[in-house]
């Protein structure tokens, strides 16, 4: 058996450490610091939960407020970073916009010390959508827009942003929603990243450097994007079945299902699911989301493997008229708060990760001298 389907292969099932940040998996049900997700989701503001992260409880309302006002303040992207925007080429992936975007602020505003954690999480958090869409808008039609704004959530300023205009109040909800949802999810690979960098004393911007570029990949993040791409394959629900059914005789990895530490379920999707019906109705779909839901059903059918959080984001985020390539940068915006609260809770008892490997090379061997290689 190869070493990754081995049964610690990917060091599935295997506790790196301590967290009372958050619970995951089959028995635990999913809760950010001991609230369901299901409430978090239904009642609280992506704020609240953002705060709750952060801080370690919910806020009352004089703190909510006060954090909002302290995000608001924050939003507006440096001039030298916007600069720097404006090279990039507009063939960059957006995630690589965030990636770059996080490093050059770390330049400009570097981490003394780490009484400035909260502050730069704040920070981060305040002006990622700013970073994405100053860059995304410039070179798709050459405005620069104003990242400094009044929206009252990072949901509502997310989307006034990209579309130049007040968004429906609906899609407001739902994107809060959505980044409620993204906000945490205990040991994944892109925090596991953040808390490898930080444990060796780096600083905090590093940490989500790395955060980023672990997210971006297809097998963690990147998938509500392949799974747009899936979902774009096909125009009824019909030909989405037939497709799906050659996909899995192909054995193709299909993306947006399954998942690390679930087994039957992701409780994130379901509620991604109703958000998806209602703009889908909301904006006379009839293609998206019987597709979706026709390549659950094959899924579960045939595989008995589950949507995850990914699969119903993609169609969700396409009723609001998001560009697909800014699916998982959108997950960023959100996960910035749980990312923060494990560097928090990583450098509050550190110690260096550092893991061992079993050697499967060659024994020990003589040196040959250049000459005697033939
Ligand atoms: N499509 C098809 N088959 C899948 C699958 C998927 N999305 N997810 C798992 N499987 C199959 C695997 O091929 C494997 O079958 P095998 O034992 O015959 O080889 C079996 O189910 C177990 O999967 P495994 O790869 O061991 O699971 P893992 O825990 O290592 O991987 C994921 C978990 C999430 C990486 C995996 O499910 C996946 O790649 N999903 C698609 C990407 C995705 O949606 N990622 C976002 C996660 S939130």
């Amino acid at each position: 058996m190869s070493e990754a389907k081995s049964k610690t292969g990917g060091l599935a099932g295997v506790s790196a450490g301590q967290t009372a940040i958050s619970t995951v998996g089959e028995g635990h049900g999913l809760c950010y610091r001991g609230y369901s997700i299901d409430d978090l989701a239904e009642k609280a503001c992506f704020e609240e939960v953002a705060y709750l992260l952060l801080r370690g409880s919910l806020p009352t309302r004089q703190q909510l407020e006060q954090f909002r006002s302290s995000l608001e303040s924050q939003r507006e992207v440096p001039k030298d970073l916007r600069d720097i925007l404006e090279k990039l080429p507009a063939s960059t992936h957006p995630m690589d916009i965030l990636r770059t975007g996080c490093s050059v602020l770390g330049c400009l505003e570097p981490e003394a010390d780490s009484s400035q954690q909260d502050a730069i999480a704040v920070r981060l958090m305040a002006t990622f959508p700013g970073m994405l869409l100053y860059w995304h808008r410039f070179h798709q039609e050459g405005v620069r827009i104003e990242t400094a704004s009044d929206a009252d959530s990072l949901a509502e300023h997310f989307l006034e942003m990209l579309h130049g205009k007040k968004p429906d109040p609906l899609w407001i909800r739902a994107m809060d929603a959505s980044l409620t949802l993204y906000a945490e999810h205990e040991f994944n690979a892109s925090t596991f990243s953040a808390r490898v960098t930080v444990a060796t004393r780096s600083d905090f911007y590093s940490a989500v450097t790395s955060a980023i570029g672990t997210l971006r990949g297809p097998l963690h993040g990147g998938a509500n994007e392949a799974a747009m791409e899936l979902i774009d394959r096909y125009q009824t629900a019909d030909e989405a079945e037939a497709g799906m059914l050659k996909a899995l005789e192909n054995r193709e990895l299909v993306m947006g299902f399954g998942h690390r530490v679930y087994k039957t379920c992701d409780p994130r999707s379901d509620i991604i699911k109703t958000w998806s019906k209602k703009l889908a109705d909301s904006v006379g779909d009839s293609r998206l989301y019987p597709v979706s839901e026709r390549i659950e059903q094959v899924m579960w059918d045939r595989k008995k493997l589950f949507p995850n959080l990914d699969f119903y984001s993609a169609s969700a985020y396409r009723f609001m008229g998001i560009p697909t390539p800014m699916f998982t940068p959108i997950f960023v915006c959100s996960r910035i708060s749980g990312w923060a609260a494990h560097i928090f809770e990583q450098r509050a008892n550190n110690r260096l990760i550092r893991p061992s490997a079993d050697y499967v090379g060659p024994e020990q061997r003589p040196f040959l001298p250049l000459e005697q290689r033939g």
